[in-house]
């Protein structure tokens, strides 16, 4: 299997992508490290996955947990093999509506986390055969859509951090995934459950794959770029969005889609 005796540390994994990643990453023969703020679905999943699915609470918007945290996997497992920062919530606001108390905490979840966590993590991730980041982005991060202001700045700076890295944080390959809608708890979350099922129905009809995507997708994509497989591809944005962010007007006007 792709990543026997490998450690990898995913972020959100108790929901959504990250549980999809974790869940393919054990059937691969990986040990997941996965953290989360939400007890119950940890609980859950490291019921449904075994042993191999180690929970972990912690909030990576905090510094100190993230070195305690990165301390611990190094004394129970002395090794990481790839981190998946996915870790998220959305704030959705125009530029007028935005408060400071909810941009400070949007940034710290989409940027703060990974940027600490990447800072910890390097030493381990260099030592491993195969270290690698892939961390989760958005088409967002490309896309100009109405209401997704701090989510989709914060989408961007993560698509710049990983470039950035490749030549900042060497030893180490990163790479980053821009998921397009992607059938999680996070859509009812944002547009509650209403307005998720129109999106649900809605968005396929003018996407090339006419579809919403699935945790799987971006789960086989991760899977890809921290394999062996992948030991050449470095700093690339690869977007699993079923094409969804070449979509524009006039490709709807010409009915090409
Ligand atoms: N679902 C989509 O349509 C979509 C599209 C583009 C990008 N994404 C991105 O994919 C990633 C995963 O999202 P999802 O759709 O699976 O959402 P989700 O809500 O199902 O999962 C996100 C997980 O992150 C955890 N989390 C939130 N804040 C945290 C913190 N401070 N510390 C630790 N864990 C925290 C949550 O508890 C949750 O379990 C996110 O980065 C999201 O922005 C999702």
């Amino acid at each position: 299997m792709k990543f026997d005796n490998r450690v990898a540390l995913i972020t959100g994994a108790a929901s959504g992508i990250g549980l999809g990643t974790a869940r393919r990453f054990i059937e691969e023969g990986a040990t997941v490290v996965a953290v989360d703020v939400n007890q119950d679905k940890l609980d859950a999943a490291a019921a449904e996955l075994g042993e191999k699915y180690v929970p972990k609470i912690c909030d990576i918007t905090k510094v100190d947990n993230i070195k305690a945290l990165i301390g611990e996997v190094g004394v129970e497992f002395g090794r990481l093999d790839t981190l998946v920062n996915n870790a998220a919530w959305a704030e959705f606001k125009n530029p007028e509506e935005v408060e400071e108390e909810g941009y400070d905490a949007q940034m710290d979840v989409l940027i703060k986390g990974p940027l600490f966590l990447v800072k910890h993590a390097a030493p381990m991730l260099r030592d491993a055969p195969n270290g690698s980041v892939v961390n989760i982005a958005s088409a967002a991060a490309v896309m100009a859509i109405d209401k997704y202001c701090p989510y989709g700045i914060g989408k961007a700076a993560i698509l710049k951090f990983t470039e950035d890295s490749v030549i900042t944080v060497p030893g180490i390959r990163h790479n980053v995934i821009l998921p397009g809608l992607i059938d999680t708890p996070i859509l009812p979350a944002i547009y509650g459950e209403e307005a998720t099922g129109q999106l649900k129905t809605e968005v396929p009809k003018v996407m090339p794959c006419a579809r919403v995507g699935q945790p799987e997708d971006i789960a086989n994509a991760v899977c890809f770029l921290a394999s062996d497989e992948a030991t050449y591809v470095n700093g690339c944005p690869m977007f699993v969005d079923g094409g969804m962010h070449l979509v524009n007007a006039f490709s709807l006007i010409s009915g090409s889609q």
